[in-house]
This record gives C-alpha cells, structure tokens and sequence, in this order.
C-alpha cells in the first residue's frame, strides 16, 4: 500500500498542486500526468526561481522520468515550446519526457471553435482558458479525433487530417465563422511537428506497467480539480476530462488496482478561475484582500481568480469522490491578517440543510451557505516549518477543517517555496510517502 499515488485537486484548480507534486516527486521514479492539457498553469518555485508547467509534468524539475498520458489532449506547438523555455532555463527534457502514442491532438482549429462556442450569444459562457482543450475532446469522444500515433504516421494522418478537415469547414460555413482557417498550411506545420516529437512518442502504457514491474513507484499529477471533473465537478461549468482520482488508470493505461493511495491539495480558502456557481464566494473587500494577498491571478490566462472562503461541504464532497488519505493545505499564510475566517460548515437550499452536492447549476446556485466564524491568529505563519511554531489559532483552524472534513491534514504549505511547508508529525501522508 501506498507505492504508487494520486496528487490532485480537492476544489476548483489551483490549489498548488504543481508546488506540492515538486515536494513530494523524490520519493517515486515517474511522474505522469493523466488529463487535461496545457489549460492547466502549475507553479513551482525552488530558490527563487519560478517555472509555470502546463504539459510537461512538474515532476520534471526534480529529474524524474515524466510522461504524458493518453488521457491527455496536446497541442504539439504548445509542448515544443514549454520543452525549450525549460531547457532554456537548463532543465533537461529531452530523454526523460515521453507522451503517449494514444494521447489526442489539439489543432488551431480547436481555439477557433471553441471561441465561437464562447461567444454565442444565448448560449452558456464557461469562461475556458481558450486553449481548444474542449473540442479537442469532443472529437476524441466523437471518435474522430487524431493521436500522436496518427500524426506519425504520414500516409494516415494525411487521410485523417483532410477527413477532420473536412468536417470543420462544414461547421465552419454553418456557424458562420469568418475567421478563415488555412486548412492546408496546418497540416504541413503538423507535419513538421510530427518529426519533432517523434523521438518522445511510445507506447506510455506499457513504459509504465514495465516500471511497475520492476518495482518503480509512480506519482500521479492531477490537473484541473474534483469540482471541474467533467462527471463530479459543477457542469456544465467544467472543464472536458476526468480530473478525479479515477481518472488516473483511464489516462495511463495502468491498472486500478496500481493505485495505492489519494492525496488532495486544498487552499486554506477557496478560489475558482472561470464563470459557474460559487457558494462561498466573497463579494466584499475581505473578498479582494483573498485575490490581493494571495496573488490570485491565473498562472495561464493571467485572470483574476475569483476568491471565498473554505467550504466543507464541498471538501467532504471531493474526498467522498477521490477517497482522500490525506490532504495538503496550501496557502494558510494568505489568512494571516484576518480577525475572523468565515467558514462554511453546511448548504442550505430551499430552506432546509442539505447532505447532498446538488446536480444541477440552478440548484447549486441557489445554494446559501451556513458559515462559522473562526478567529484569526493575526501573526505571521509565512515560511514556518514547525507544527508547533503555528500560532494556536491558526491549528485551532486546521483541527477545525481537519475534524470536519473527516481527513487528516498531513501537510500544510505556508509560503510559495518547497521549504516553506509544514509536515504534520506522525501523519498518514509522510507513512505512505515513505514507504
Ligand atoms: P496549481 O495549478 O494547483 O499547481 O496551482 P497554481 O500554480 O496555479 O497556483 C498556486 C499559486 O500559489 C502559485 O503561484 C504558487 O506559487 C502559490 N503557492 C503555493 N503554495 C503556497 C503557499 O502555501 N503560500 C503562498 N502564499 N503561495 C503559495
Ligand atoms: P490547474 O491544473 C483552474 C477552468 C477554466 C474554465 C473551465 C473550463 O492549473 O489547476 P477549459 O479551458 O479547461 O475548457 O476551461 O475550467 N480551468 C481551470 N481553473 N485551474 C486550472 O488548471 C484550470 N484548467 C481549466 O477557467 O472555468
Ligand atoms: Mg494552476
């Protein structure tokens, strides 16, 4: 038990998986991502130095061996690029990055759509990244979607591609789209892409059952979080992959069974990137004093994330669906100046208390909050290492949501750097990571 984990997001994105995934990659061999694409933006900053991966799997940093599932969606000009900013920056990737030969390809023509899906006037606007990752799955799932396989595979890709093509302009001409798309010149970029990558493509699945056979243990780095999962999360105001921790088999081809233990990295509060219902969102200037303090600006698109205050049931909520061991919670330090911390302890709809995350966005909206409030500790916890450096208050906090939840609170991040943390001693967290 315990060899091989998940590392995911237990709100709504941005937790600051990328900082702990980095944290804790030196105790496992591979790093894989099992979803999404490069609309996720993680962080990580190591002596001052910050690096903001979107593909490539944070785990890259530490040296490991990372790969790139086939759950994910990838646009090749996107990866090339976050491959030469980092060996720029004097990271080596080359020979220690592989992407799945299953994973599916975005094209330009994926954003072109996707921005005028965003635009439609009456339809519903999720606020995405842009980055073409929604109709790319789309036509995964339509089943006429392109994989690296294919893109390598000239004679085929030639046929697939003008086939999609082909299909595009016809929605193209219906949707009215002025935008002219040179269906053309795409292919032979893609083309050129096709030789770049070639080098890195394999069959992951079988890279990682291999690894696992010979005893390697495997750390898993979700994107996104539990509540954009496109099943479990807040539709239709999601995100199009499986972000959950069953996820993780289905985007790497390895067996369920191969996965050990769940980890779930929260925010101290909350915060969410996009448009969709937000319980505990704050309006006011403590709202703001959320988004000023804690920098809360999207580590991709640069917008200003919206900010509220921690919310257990939806904790309860993503641990009953992720089956946590352990949670990491990130960014106490961002509290350090408050009197009071509203906490939500319960929902409310219609009147009576509800036990259940409501289904639909009308519901969830209508959704009002109970809130406690707690004491602030009003000193700084920024940078402390030490459980028993915390002010009273501030583990007065964590006991409180720790309690609640009904999931241990292994580890707690007080600052932005890989030292900046707090382990809890004796914790679950450091047993299954030091197996
Ligand atoms: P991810 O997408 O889950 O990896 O999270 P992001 O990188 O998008 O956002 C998290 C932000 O918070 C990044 O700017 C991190 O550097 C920063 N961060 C992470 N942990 C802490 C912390 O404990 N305190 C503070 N102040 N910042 C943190
Ligand atoms: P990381 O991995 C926060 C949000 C977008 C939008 C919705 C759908 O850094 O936590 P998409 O482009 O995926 O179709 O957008 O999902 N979103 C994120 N929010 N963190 C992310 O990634 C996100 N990736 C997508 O803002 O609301
Ligand atoms: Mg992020």
């Amino acid at each position: 038990m315990g060899r091989n984990v998940v590392v995911l997001g237990a709100q709504w994105g941005d937790e600051g998986k990328g900082k702990v995934v980095d944290l804790v990659a030196r105790h496992f061999d591979v790093v894989v991502r099992y979803q999404g694409g490069h609309n996720a933006g993680h962080t990580v900053r190591i002596q001052g130095r910050q690096f903001i991966l979107k593909l490539v799997p944070s785990g890259i940093l530490c040296g490991k061996l990372s790969v790139i599932g086939n759950g994910l969606v990838v646009d090749p000009g996107a990866l090339l690029e976050e491959i030469d900013a980092l060996e720029a920056a004097g990271v080596e990737v080359r020979g220690r990055l592989f992407v799945s030969n299953r994973a599916h390809v975005i094209f330009p023509f994926h954003r072109t759509l996707e921005r005028m899906t965003e635009a439609r006037p009456g339809r519903l606007a999720i606020g995405t990244t842009s980055r073409g990752i929604g109709p790319c799955y789309e036509d995964k799932v339509a089943r006429r979607g392109i994989r690296m396989a294919d893109l390598l595979d000239r004679e085929n890709f030639r046929q697939l591609y003008d086939a999609l093509a082909e299909d595009k302009e016809v929605v193209r001409a219906a949707f009215r789209i002025g935008e002219p798309v040179d269906f053309a010149a795409i292919r032979k970029q893609y083309e050129e892409y096709a030789e770049r990558l070639r080098p890195m493509v394999c069959d992951t699945a079988k890279l990682l059952n291999d690894a696992l056979r010979a005893g390697r243990r495997i750390l898993f780095e979700g994107a996104q979080g539990t509540m954009l999962d496109v099943d479990h999360g807040t539709y239709p105001f999601v995100t199009s992959s499986s972000a959950v921790a069953g996820g993780a088999p289905i985007g790497t081809g390895v067996p369920p069974t191969a996965v050990h233990a769940v980890v779930g990295v929260s925010k101290a509060y909350l915060t969410r990137v996009g448009a969709g219902p937000f319980p505990t969102e704050a309006f006011d200037e403590r709202g703001e004093a959320l988004r000023r303090v804690g920098v809360e600006f999207g580590a991709v698109t640069g917008r200003p994330r919206r900010c509220g205050w921690f919310d257990i049931p939806l904790l309860r909520y993503t641990a009953m669906i992720n089956g946590f061991d352990s949670l990491v919670m990130t960014k106490l330090d961002v509290l350090d100046q408050f009197d009071e911390i509203p906490v939500c302890v319960a929902y409310r709809l219609g009147g009576r208390e509800i036990d259940e995350m409501p289904a639909t966005h009308r519901a969830m909206t209508a959704v009002e909050p109970v809130y406690e409030m707690l004491p602030g500790w009003r000193s700084p916890t920024a940078g402390l290492t030490r459980y028993e450096d915390l002010p009273p208050r501030a583990r007065d906090y964590l006991n409180f949501l720790e309690e609640r939840i009904g999931v241990e609170i292994g580890c707690i991040s007080t600052g932005p750097e890989r030292e900046q943390t707090i382990w809890r001693p004796g914790c679950k967290l450091l047993e299954l990571l030091e197996r």
